[in-house]
């Protein structure tokens, strides 16, 4: 099926490479016209310029407010709306809590908590005015189960998943039209990934993980009008990681 975005606008943050990248080429080719925004600049540019249809790249931090302003300004005066909102970025700084050390605790929020925070606020802001939209959230199964060696990437990943939450209750509060859901992966052949694995001197693909365009699949699934009634969901894509295994039968 083709066009399942048509006539949408789509903000997609870290849409560089990985997921995000693999989001925003999935929804220029469903009718999207895609503003993607990322802090690798060279990177972001070439994947826009690979999009089904022209896509727009912006240099964008999300940990900063006033990057936010720039780009919700920009959507809307170049596009006239914003029906999509993709909080994708985040980094991973592995340390467990023994050795994470401050610094890194607060970069990590800022970008992975504070980031979505204020992506979740400008949506809010301009999709009121637009009569509804989509903001989805990436967050992760490190927000459910915790992992020993990125501490502070789990917590930030927790704020996000509550945080969903409380903008999904308030926009159905207030009548907006405004959906917010998160999308919890397991494991996805990624940059972020690969580094990580390197990192803790494993081989860089991992013999689990998902193919990121079979991701973006859940993304445009929550993105599209398929999903009206679908509002502070969590979808699990994880290939059953974080289901408990049944207990062995006994024979
Ligand atoms: N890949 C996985 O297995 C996995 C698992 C769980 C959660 N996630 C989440 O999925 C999302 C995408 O992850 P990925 O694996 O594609 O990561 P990635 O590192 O491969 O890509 C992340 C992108 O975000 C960009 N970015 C980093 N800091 C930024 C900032 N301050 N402002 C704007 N852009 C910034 C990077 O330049 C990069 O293009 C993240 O939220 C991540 O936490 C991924």
């Amino acid at each position: 099926m083709t066009g399942r975005l048509e006539g949408k606008v789509a903000i997609v943050t870290g849409a560089a490479m990985g997921l995000g990248a693999a989001i925003a080429t999935l929804f220029a080719e469903e009718g999207a016209t895609v503003l993607l925004t990322d802090v690798a600049e060279e990177a972001g540019r070439a994947t826009a310029a690979r999009l089904a249809r022209p896509g727009l790249f912006l240099r964008h931090d999300v940990s900063s407010p006033e990057d936010w302003d720039m780009v919700g300004r920009a959507a809307v005066e170049q596009f006239g709306r914003i029906d999509i909102v993709m909080n994708n970025a985040a980094i991973l700084i592995p340390g467990s809590i023994e050795d994470a050390d401050v610094a890194d605790w607060r970069r990590v929020q800022a970008v992975n908590a504070d980031g979505v925070f204020l992506g979740c606020r400008m949506a809010v802001r301009a999709m009121k005015r637009s009569g509804g939209g989509s903001i989805v959230n990436i967050a992760s199964v490190g927000s459910h189960s915790g992992e020993a060696y990125a501490a502070a990437y789990c917590a930030s990943k927790g704020a996000v998943r509550s945080l969903t939450k409380s903008v999904a209750v308030h926009c159905q509060n207030q009548g907006y039209g405004i959906r917010c859901n998160s999308i919890h992966p397991g494991t996805i052949d990624t940059p972020m990934v690969r580094n990580l694995r390197e990192g803790l001197g494993l081989p860089p693909e991992s013999p689990v993980a998902g193919d990121p365009r079979q991701f973006a699949y859940a993304a445009l699934y929550l993105a599209s009008d398929e999903a009206l009634l679908v509002n502070g969901a969590e979808l699990l894509v994880d290939s059953a990681r974080t289901v408990t295994p049944p207990a062995p039968r006994a024979s």
